[in-house]
């Protein structure tokens, strides 16, 4: 059956994801008071993982340990990309906070020490950083320097996307959405999928682009840009072949557009072939953003542009943000960054990546896989059976993974592609406990 002629089912909302009922089993007398303490405090808008949450004591490398004294593998988590409490980390942040720690508007040298260096990790011409604190606050900067320099409004996004949390960015995460439908000036494309657009997925998802781009002109709307996630994370993991998206960069140029790459999931090294996702695909974006690794748990973000770019925005306006950039942020990113080097972890995560894929596409030809996607270690699983998406055996995996000692998540408009995105510190044993368990679930 082809993509397009499956019914349509219940699209799911990317945050309500195994999340947590209270319909569960019996909870542990300790997990279920601190459940009930955080209900009270926290209200409807906390969300908790697994029908019989977690209660997590410590972590260390690619574990969590838990009070139910258990260690869990973890195969969730790209924050702490170098390992959980990398020791690197940790020492930096806690020398620094020792040290002095303040906002960004004072002289201190580990800024410039981490600003060159990551900046020699792009193409030349993006040679200016502005820090944030969340990926979210990276991604409204964005937009809002990209409507600036393009003079329009209009953004097209994927039809799952997610990419923050602010008023703004909140407009263009159409799998936030519980009720209703993003405004008028965001236009979704369909995900780069082979089911949908055939072998050219370049020609194919560039076309739904420009039609947008059409569908907003045809409004009166002006374009500002594309904004992807280049592993289109949320709508199941898409990585392949690599360059499709030029195509669809080139149609955005062409219309006066800026071409923005999410890096908040794919960047850092998770994909084993260089740090940026974007860079795999052949093209330099006029806007790059970055968050949850950046700091391996320290919360930092940010993004990288043209001078050009950058000037014409704060022609208009001021841009400050607090803790952005502070002495112990750029402690804990320098520290990231050389953790990536000695530990040689993009290397790491081709190595695991390959893999971990060859396991998982042999594993396809018996059971209900529909695809296996992704590339180092972002990797997408997608459950499928005749009847189409088969969100349920992801669910039952995630529980049944969890019961096994294993951490994952799930992604998709359906939410039956299995996410898998451990830390970049993971090794083939563990990648083979996570196949074998698979298999022994899914038999
Ligand atoms: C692709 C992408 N962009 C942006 C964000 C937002 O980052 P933050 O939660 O740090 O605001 C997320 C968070 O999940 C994300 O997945």
């Amino acid at each position: 059956m082809k993509k397009q002629d499956i019914p349509e089912q219940e699209e799911l909302q990317i945050l309500s994801l195994n999340a947590f009922s209270g319909m569960g089993g019996a909870m542990a007398p300790d997990v279920a008071a601190l459940v009930e303490r955080r209900r009270r405090a926290f209200g409807a808008a906390s969300v908790l993982f697994y029908d019989e949450p977690l209660r997590i004591v410590r972590a260390e490398g690619a574990y969590i340990h838990a009070s139910d004294g258990r260690a869990y593998l973890d195969f969730y988590n790209n924050v702490p990309t170098v390992g959980h409490c990398h020791p690197k980390v940790v020492e930096a942040v806690r020398a620094q906070l020792g040290a002095f720690n303040t906002h960004s508007r004072y002289l201190f040298d580990v800024a410039h020490d981490y600003a060159e260096k990551l900046l020699a990790t792009f193409p030349a011409e993006l040679s200016n950083l502005v820090l944030a604190c969340t990926g979210s606050e990276s991604n409204d900067l964005a937009l809002r320097l990209a409507r600036k320099v393009s003079g329009g409004e209009g953004i097209i996004v994927t039809r799952t996307a997610y990419h923050g949390n602010t008023a703004t960015v909140t407009e263009v995460s159409p799998s936030s959405y519980k009720t209703g439908a993003p405004p008028r000036h965001v236009r979704m494309v369909p995900p780069p999928d082979p089911g949908l657009f055939g072998n050219d997925i370049a020609q194919g998802f560039a076309d739904a682009v420009k039609a947008e781009i059409a569908a907003l002109k045809a409004d009166g709307i002006g374009f500002a840009g594309l904004l992807v996630d280049t592993i289109f994370s949320s709508d199941g993991v898409y990585a392949d072949p690599p360059g499709f998206l030029k195509a669809a960069v080139e149609v955005t140029r062409a219309a006066g557009g800026l071409f923005i790459a999410d890096e908040v999931q794919p960047g850092f090294g998770r994909t084993g072939e260089g740090m940026w996702g974007f860079s795999r695909h052949g093209v330099v974006p006029d806007i790059v953003t970055m968050g949850k690794p950046m700091g391996n748990g320290y919360p930092m973000a940010g993004l990288v542009t043209r001078p050009d770019i950058l000037d014409a925005f704060c022609a208009d306006f001021g841009y400050f943000n607090t803790f952005a950039g502070s002495p112990a942020a750029c402690a804990a990113g320098l520290a990231v960054l050389e953790a990536i080097e000695e530990d040689g972890l993009i290397a790491n995560a081709a190595r695991v990546g390959r893999h971990l894929t060859g396991r998982l596409k042999r594993l396809q030809a018996r059971a209900p896989i529909t695809a296996v996607r992704g590339a180092g270690l972002y990797l997408g699983i997608e459950f499928g059976t005749e009847k189409g998406p088969a969100p349920d055996i992801a669910k039952g995996l995630i529980n049944g993974l969890r019961d096994h000692g294993i951490l994952i998540g799930a992604a998709g408009r359906y939410g039956n592609v299995l996410k898998i995105r451990p830390p970049l510190c993971v090794t083939t044993a563990h990648a083979d406990l996570l196949v074998d368990t698979l298999e022994e679930l899914l038999a």
